[in-house]
This record gives C-alpha cells, sequence and structure tokens, in this order.
C-alpha cells in the first residue's frame, strides 16, 4: 500500500503521524510511504530522517494525497483539506465525528475510509490510541499547574515540595481515572500532599491500593469537594462521563472559599470543564483568572509536549495501522474487532451509532456491508 503522511495545518498542532522508526516498519512490511515535506519537524522529525527510514519527502500536498492509498494524520482534517481526498482512500486519524457534522458530511460524500484512533475499542472496552493522551494530560496538568503556582505568574508562590520545615503544597485531583491517577503519580513525585476525589468506590479502592498511604481518597460529593478546595494550591479537574459533558464539580461561588493565587486546571475542558468558570483555552494564552483563581484550560494539552505525545500516539496506533495497510481495510476490520469500533465512514455511508445519531443520519452496520 502507499502511505501519505501529511502535514498538520490545525492551530497548535504539533505532532505528525508517523515517526521515522514507525515509518521504516511499514517499509519494513513492503509498503511505500511519502511524507510531505516538513511533516515530522515541530515533533522534531526531520525530512532527512524520513529519507534514512526509506520513505520519499514530498513537498505537494495534492500529488500526496492523490497518490496515497492511506493518509496518515494526528487531527481531523482541515476544510480546506476536504477536497485533497478522493474516493476509496483509507484515513487513518482522530476525527471526533460526532462533534463535527461538515466533516462526517464531506468524508460520506468523498467515499473515504476513515477510521477514527478515538473509536478503536479492545474488547476490555479500552480505548488504546486515546488513553495515551490522557496519560500525558494528566501528567502534565501537575508540571502546568506547578508553573502557575510561581508568583510570577500570578500564582500563590508556593512550591509542591515544600522544604523542610516548610508544608508540602496541596494537590486535589477531582476524578481519579487516567488523567487523574497520572496526575496523582506526579504530584507524589513532586512531594505533595495528595487527596484524589471519584465517584466510583472501585476506582478509590484502586488508587488507595496502588498508592497507598501516599495519598487520601475521598468520595467525590460537594461536601467533600468544598473541604478540600479550603486548603488546595492546586486542583486538577479530570472527570468524566462517557457521552456526556462534564458535571460543573467546582461553581463559581466556590471560588471564595480557596487560597487566592491558587490554580485550577481543567483537563476535561474538551468535554466541557468540570468547574462553572472554565472556558478554553489554547498555549498561546493558557491561563485566565477569575475571582483571584488561576484557571489552566489548555483543550489540547498533549500539543504541548510533541515529542512525547508523538513518540505516544504513533506507537499506540502503530499495531492497527499495520494492520490496515496489510490486510486492506475489509478483511483488517472483518478480523479484528477494535479495528471494526474505529471504522466511522465506510463508501458513502456512516457506520458509527453515535455519529450517525448526532446528525440524524442512516446508521448503517459495518456488519451489514462486509457480511462479516
Ligand atoms: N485537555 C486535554 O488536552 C485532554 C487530554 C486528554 C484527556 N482529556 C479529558 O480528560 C477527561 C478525563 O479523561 P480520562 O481518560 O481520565 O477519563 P476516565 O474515564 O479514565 O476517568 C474519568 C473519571 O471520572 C470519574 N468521575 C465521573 N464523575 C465524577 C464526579 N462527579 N466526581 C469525581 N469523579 C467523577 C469516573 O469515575 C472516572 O474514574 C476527559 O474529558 C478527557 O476527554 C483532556
Amino acid at each position: 500500500m502507499r502511505i501519505g503522511i501529511a502535514r498538520e495545518i490545525k492551530k497548535h498542532e504539533y505532532r505528525v503521524g508517523l515517526t521515522p522508526a514507525n515509518a521504516r516498519a511499514y517499509i519494513n512490511a513492503g509498503h511505500e510511504v511519502m511524507v510531505e515535506e516538513g511533516a515530522g519537524i515541530n515533533a522534531g522529525f526531520t525530512d532527512e530522517a524520513y529519507v534514512q527510514a526509506g520513505a520519499v519527502v514530498e513537498s505537494s500536498r495534492q500529488q500526496l494525497f492523490d497518490r496515497s492509498d492511506m493518509i496518515i494524520k494526528v487531527k481531523e482534517p482541515q476544510p480546506v483539506e476536504y477536497d485533497l481526498f478522493h474516493e476509496g482512500q483509507i484515513l487513518y486519524t482522530y476525527l471526533h465525528l460526532a462533534a463535527d457534522e461538515q466533516l462526517t458530511k464531506a468524508l460520506m460524500e468523498k467515499k473515504v475510509k476513515a477510521v477514527a484512533y478515538e473509536t478503536i475499542e479492545e474488547a476490555d472496552r479500552s480505548l488504546p490510541c486515546l488513553t495515551p493522551m490522557s496519560v500525558i494530560a494528566g501528567r502534565l496538568s501537575v508540571q502546568e499547574g506547578a508553573k502557575y503556582l510561581e508568583k510570577p505568574f500570578g500564582g500563590r508562590g508556593v512550591l509542591l515540595g515544600g522544604v523542610p520545615g516548610v508544608p508540602r503544597g496541596k494537590v486535589t485531583v477531582i476524578g481519579g481515572g487516567v488523567v487523574g491517577t497520572n496526575a496523582a503519580k506526579m504530584a507524589i513525585g513532586l512531594g505533595a500532599d495528595v487527596t484524589v476525589l471519584d465517584i466510583s468506590a472501585k476506582r478509590l479502592g484502586y488508587l488507595d491500593d496502588i498508592f497507598e498511604t501516599r495519598i487520601t481518597t475521598l468520595y467525590s460529593n460537594e461536601e467533600n469537594i468544598e473541604m478540600v478546595l479550603r486548603d488546595s494550591d492546586l486542583v486538577i479537574g479530570g472527570v468524566l462521563i462517557p457521552g456526556a459533558r462534564a458535571p460543573h464539580l467546582v461553581k463559581k461561588e466556590h471560588l471564595k472559599l480557596m487560597k487566592p493565587g491558587a490554580v485550577l486546571v481543567d483537563v476535561a475542558v474538551d468535554q466541557g470543564g468540570c468547574f462553572e468558570t472554565t472556558h478554553p483555552t489554547t498555549h498561546d494564552d493558557p491561563i485566565f483568572e477569575v475571582s483571584g483563581i488561576i484557571h489552566y484550560c489548555v483543550a489540547n494539552m498533549p500539543g504541548a509536549v510533541s515529542l512525547t505525545s508523538t513518540l505516544a500516539l504513533t506507537g499506540a496506533t502503530l499495531s492497527y495501522g499495520l494492520q490496515l495497510a496489510g490486510s486492506g481495510i475489509e478483511r483488517a476490520v472483518s478480523e479484528s474487532a477494535a479495528l471494526r469500533k474505529g471504522l466511522n465512514v465506510y463508501d458513502g455511508l456512516c457506520v458509527y451509532r453515535s455519529v450517525a445519531e448526532a446528525f440524524d443520519i442512516e446508521y448503517t452496520p459495518v456488519e451489514k456491508i462486509l457480511s462479516i
């Protein structure tokens, strides 16, 4: 198969869909890899590195799209890219179609075979191509929070680890899933005093088992949230209710309970945010202040650490991509239930139920068209 790696054009997207090492894996499997000129540069990969791996560098986007059987990207195609696709082409990238009617319809019209990273789902319900980004956002949330606690950024001027004779900073993590667990891990590593709240007893039990006495676990309810807010230097929001908007667990009036210069990091901002005062920010202008509390609400946090994120993302997507390229999409989705869940649009049809329902378009089960 001819694989095309397109340069990302979305603002502040510095990742690339395939590293030179991964390009080599496709080439070793008998495929050709074409890379758009400069595609990897913001993630730290030069065109020469791709050439050394055996790929060809292409300066024309049109040529790259025209000649590729499968396009590998990171973010969803932007409107100016829609016309580059051709019928039967495989698109392998993050798509988030349920939030984008225009893109869904464009991919259907173009008869693209679109596999979304975020809906590839294993039998244990894990989302292998989405989880690494939550791990990164969770870990980064503490790093960013610690930075904005510094006085020059408007923070309280607190060092999370404290020093001998001086108390440690207090970190509260609301939501103890992938983001929350990784935030807790980093905050413990910095020497902070860490509390994690979740509504799931099972999840709290798991966190108590792995972190033992190094964290305090609490049921997430308004009383406990109000109690911990009074003392917290840094509060990280990482709740998720699948398929729903995040609940506002920290209300505007709660900010009055907090110490001036405390920091809120709302990782759940991409689902609407779990703090009432959240609004999405960008890496250009990541923070704002409400009632003396610093808010950090960047919706694509992993983009800030593009090298780590690219390595983590491409490590997760490689095996499924090789399956798509090696078997062809029809056989690959017949053989892999995980990839079948990843398929969103096929030959002009919407084959992912929640995307079809979001826009009231006809849903066609993959099983029906591919006679699986
Ligand atoms: N901003 C970014 O760049 C970025 C990056 C990655 C993920 N995210 C977002 O972070 C959020 C969390 O992702 P995740 O992978 O950790 O999800 P997850 O499903 O692993 O964890 C969510 C946790 O929230 C808990 N929860 C639900 N309701 C709660 C409540 N009322 N109080 C406390 N806990 C509650 C759940 O029990 C679960 O343990 C998602 O919205 C995800 O999209 C954002």
